[in-house]
């Protein structure tokens, strides 16, 4: 069911089209209005609690915008009830049992006729696929009518006779998987590279002052702000996804010395051409966000996730200054030259740290909700 694991089949064929419908340019469009209602809620979130771990603010918003434009579902609060903990619950279950050695199998692959075969030594592996079942169901076939487009609707929309609606639920559940982890990983290395290489933030807000001012960014902003485009193309050197299915190692390619000076520098400005713009991918190296895979597997979500971190880093750098924390004399900590990672099995999360936000502007919030803001 987990379509991201389908070997290729006429199933996963009628899934990746649709999956593909239902992320297609066009749709991205309608989902732009969650992805700006999410980066404000995320600013005004880091703003009024700061006491809540900056993990939480980034695994909220990627929950939310996945949540909102795959299901249609209403936003995820900080203070309120997260439908989908326990689907990241029973997510990290999965991840554990597809590393390697994390299951049995692994060990001894001649165990798994006999396992499938026996329901009493299937029964953790059955409730798992019920429970998650029952969660994406839920969401899938209880679409909120919200007034936003939303993939599920898509979906049902589609003439896809071979996708039954449990199929469909599960689509949009590995859809979920698929983009709730990897964006929050990505926010949170951009946090980090904003602490670590605090020049390339002043590079990206002389360009946000030239552009937008004092008014919040927007989506029209895109083709600007190279310098912001330039850092999502950047990060993608941190992630680094495995599993028991091969894919590209990109942590080596983004570190390959003939294509990177540098490899380990967060440095957007690689990207950037003598005449200020986005330079054209090297020859054979497709390094043009090498981080989303290629070939036929290619990461279905690209334009969708491009859009959300685009938005999303350029409400950040227009809204705060990144500041070390401040230690109890008062003075500002150190940030250490290297932060360490926590390997989570498909994805690489920095080791919790923490940032200290400070608003640009005294009236930011009046800003964020302003008519000059993008609806
Ligand atoms: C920063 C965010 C993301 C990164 C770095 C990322 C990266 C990747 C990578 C490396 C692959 C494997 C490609 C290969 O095998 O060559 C992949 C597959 C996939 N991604 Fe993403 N992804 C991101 C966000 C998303 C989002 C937001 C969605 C959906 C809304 C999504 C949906 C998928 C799906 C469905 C596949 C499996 C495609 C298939 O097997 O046919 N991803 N992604």
């Amino acid at each position: 069911m987990e379509f991201s694991f389908l070997p290729r089949s006429e199933r996963w064929r009628v899934m990746r089209r649709a999956a593909h419908e239902s992320l297609s340019e066009a749709a991205i469009k309608d989902y732009s209005k969650v992805l700006i209602e999410e980066t404000r809620l995320l600013v005004e979130g880091l703003l009024d609690c700061p006491d809540i771990t900056l993990s939480r603010h980034v695994h909220r918003v990627a929950a939310s915008i996945a949540w909102r434009c795959l299901f249609g579902q209403q936003a995820i609060l900080l203070h309120g009830s997260d439908p989908t903990h326990r689907i990241e619950e029973l997510a990290g279950e999965m991840t554990r049992a597809m590393l390697p050695g994390g299951s049995l199998v692994d060990i001894c692959p001649i165990l798994k006729p006999v396992i499938q075969q026996f329901p009493f030594l299937r029964r953790h592996a059955d409730r798992w696929f019920e429970e998650l079942s029952s969660c994406f169901q839920n969401a899938y076939s209880d679409e909120e009518t919200s007034g936003h487009t939303s993939a599920s609707g898509i979906l049902k929309t589609m003439e896809l006779s071979s996708l039954d609606p449990l199929s469909g639920a599960w689509m949009m559940g590995s859809l979920f998987f698929a983009a709730e982890d990897t964006t929050a990983c990505a926010l949170l290395w951009f946090f980090c590279a904003m602490l670590l290489y605090p020049e390339t933030a002043s590079a990206a807000r002389q360009q946000l002052a030239q552009v937008v001012a004092d008014r919040p960014p927007s989506f029209a902003d895109y083709h600007s702000l190279p310098q912001i485009e330039a850092m999502e193309f950047e990060y993608s050197g941190y992630v680094i996804p495995k599993g028991a299915i091969i894919l590209a190692n990109i942590y080596a390619i983004a570190r390959d010395p003939e294509l990177y000076t540098n490899g380990d520098r967060f440095d957007p400005s690689r990207f950037i051409d003598e005449n200020g713009h986005i330079k054209q991918p090297k020859r054979d190296s497709k390094d043009d966000y090498l981080c989303f895979g290629h070939g036929r597997r290619i990461c279905l979500g690209k334009d969708f996730a491009t859009n959300s971190l685009w938005i999303t880093f350029a409400y950040l750098l227009w809204a705060f200054d990144f500041r070390k924390p401040v230690g109890p004399d008062g003075e500002e900590e150190v940030a250490p030259a290297e932060l360490g990672f926590h390997d989570k099995g498909v994805t690489v999360e920095p080791v919790p740290f923490s940032i200290r936000v400070v608003p640009r502007f005294p009236d930011l919030v009046d800003r964020l909700n302003g008519p000059r803001a993008e609806e």
